[in-house]
């Protein structure tokens, strides 16, 4: 069985993507992490994340760049997204998905074009929205708590700005697979947002 979860940042597709491989007992792949590792590698050689030739031979980043805290920065995730709309990139990092998606026993995915490009297949689609500005807030208080010096309007101008580059690239933009169920989190809080998509992948999962 295959979870597919995508949705724009900080919309909570990742945590809903945890508990629903921790619920289902599937391991659990969050796409994001690899394209931030091309952004940060790209940025570690001096290179050009705008440059397709450039982001492509970031695409050769060591394993151990996956645990780099520094992946996690909202600066890295904006690194990512402007080196996602290369096609070359999405091209390099299609096998590693792929295979992780189709292990024997299944998988949960997530990020922005699973249900669409890397497992159209996939059993179980969830696409996973809110709000800008309840994605802002929840970006906002877990920068606070991190101490981070942010103010929320900047945290709005850049989630506005990566939401435009991803909807709007053409190769794979972000947009809800036809046979995707919405999740809308804007009005909900972690566990009841975590509990609807589990009530929804129960439902389908019995309807097949
Ligand atoms: O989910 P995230 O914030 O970690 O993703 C960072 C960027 O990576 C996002 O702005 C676009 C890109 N991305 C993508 O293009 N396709 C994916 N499957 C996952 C992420």
């Amino acid at each position: 069985m295959i979870i597919a979860v995508d949705g724009p940042t900080a919309s909570g597709k990742g945590t809903i993507a945890k508990a629903l491989a921790q619920h289902f007992n599937l391991p659990h792949l969050d796409t994001g992490l690899l394209y931030r590792a091309v952004g940060r590698q790209a940025e570690l050689q001096g290179m050009d994340p705008d440059s397709s030739a450039d982001a492509l031979a970031a695409c050769d980043f060591p394993d151990a760049l996956l645990s780099d805290p520094e992946l996690r920065s909202e600066r890295t995730g904006g690194l990512a997204s402007r080196v996602s709309i290369h096609t070359d990139v999405r091209k390099a990092l299609y096998e590693r998905q792929r295979s992780f998606a189709t292990q024997a026993g299944g998988a949960v995915l997530d990020g922005r074009d699973i249900g669409t490009v890397i497992a159209p297949e996939a059993e179980i689609k969830l696409f996973v929205t809110a709000s800008v500005d309840a994605r802002a807030q929840r970006r906002f208080l877990e920068m606070k708590q991190r101490n981070d010096d942010v103010t929320l309007a900047a945290i709005e101008e850049d989630l506005r700005q990566r939401d435009e580059r991803d909807r709007n690239r053409t190769e794979a933009p972000l947009i809800p697979a036809q046979d995707a169920y919405i999740i809308d989190t804007s009005a909900l809080n972690k566990d009841d947002a975590i509990q609807a998509a589990i009530d929804v992948a129960e439902d389908v999962k019995a309807s097949f």
